[in-house]
């Protein structure tokens, strides 16, 4: 009767695991929750596609919003993507009514995190995102509440595993751009739209996330320099390995003098780094905190299962109910975003 009720909006790759797994570890999630956790409701663009998963007793919805509103519902899960139209809306809906959400959704976070995150407040609800940042990672846990003791200074990463597991497979394999990109989609690493992927959008989105839990600031992706893998040939890696190094994507956001600075674009780093050797669809974060030094995370970045495991903690983390602001704190107390190279007057 006490049981955690959830939403799912979006069958994809994530969400198909996701419902596979919380009926699957049902008795493990009971224990370690103290109560019951089980998806009630689900909504999908199409009701027919096999998924090879079992949603009998689970209710349909045609319509992601009346599913983030239903009163069979305690906590909506997003995992449609989309930084606008049905996303939005359903986030929204469900938060002012109310529930409790958790997305996967960095597009969304990052053009809205902070309105957004004052709507959870005002409605009294969680609004979690342990999936929308590095995959598998529990990188947003890690720099929310265990770095809670240290100033940061510095945080980056390798931030897609798309754009990890074709440059991998372009060094390793001599493969084209193209056939790397197709086999990244068969694997349900990428995007919808792959161009997130590998033009940088989608590290600068996580970035964006990160830098505001990082400085405690307002997150400002507008703000990031952007370019992405797309024109990176077999050539120009060659010509880095002969030099000693290996080209990675690289998303960094760093303290200056006069603001913040962030950027995304094709790295050069020294083969011997620890960074060059984070392969295939692995992500990397490493955060510089003045109390414990350096702290790297690393696992894979992108897949069902992996970021299935992550929307699962978040999950498991408001039905035993934690109430951590989504940004670490409050969104009224973030500071304003400032950018590099501005000087205040
Ligand atoms: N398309 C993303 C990636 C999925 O490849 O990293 C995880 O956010």
């Amino acid at each position: 009767a006490n049981d955690l009720r959830l939403g799912v909006a979006g069958l994809g790759t994530v969400g198909a695991s996701l419902v596979r797994l919380v009926s699957e570890k049902s008795d493990a999630l009971a224990r370690r929750c103290a109560r019951g956790v089980r998806v009630t409701g689900v909504s999908a663009r199409s009701r027919g596609r096999d998924r090879g998963i079992d949603l009998s007793g689970i209710a349909w919805f045609d319509d992601p919003v009346k599913l983030a509103t239903s009163g069979e519902i305690d906590l909506f899960v997003e995992l449609m993507g989309g930084d606008s139209g049905a996303a939005e809306e359903s986030v929204r809906a469900a938060l002012s009514s109310g529930k409790h959400v958790v997305t996967a959704n960095k597009a969304l976070l990052a053009k809205h995190g902070v309105e957004l995150a004052k709507l959870a407040e005002e409605n009294g609800v969680s609004l979690n995102f342990e999936a929308a940042v590095a995959g598998g990672i529990p990188i947003v846990k890690t720099m929310r509440e265990s770095l809670a003791g240290n100033h940061v200074n510095r945080v980056y990463g390798i931030l897609n595993g798309t754009c990890n597991y074709i440059l991998t497979r372009m060094e390793r394999e001599g493969l084209a751009f193209a056939e790397c990109l197709a086999d990244a989609q068969r694997l349900g690493y990428a995007e919808a739209d792959p161009t997130f992927d590998i033009e940088g959008f989608d590290t600068a989105h996580k970035l964006a996330l990160l830098t505001s839990l990082a400085f405690g600031c307002e997150i400002d992706a507008g703000a990031i320099y952007v370019e992405g893998i797309s024109s990176i040939t077999i050539a120009d890696i060659e010509a880095a390995d002969e030099l000693g190094y290996r080209i990675k994507l690289l998303g960094v956001a760093q303290r200056t003098e006069t603001g913040i600075e962030q950027r995304v674009h094709p790295t050069m780093v020294p083969k011997s780094s620890a960074i060059a050797r984070i392969d295939g669809v692995l992500n990397a974060v490493a955060v510089d905190g003045d109390t414990v030094g350096e702290v790297v995370l690393v696992g894979p970045g992108a897949g069902g299962n992996a970021t299935a495991s992550a929307v699962v903690a978040d999950i498991a983390d408001i039905a035993r109910g934690d109430r951590t602001p989504t940004l670490g704190k409050p969104a009224a107390e973030l500071e304003p975003y400032k950018p590099a190279g501005m000087r205040k007057h």
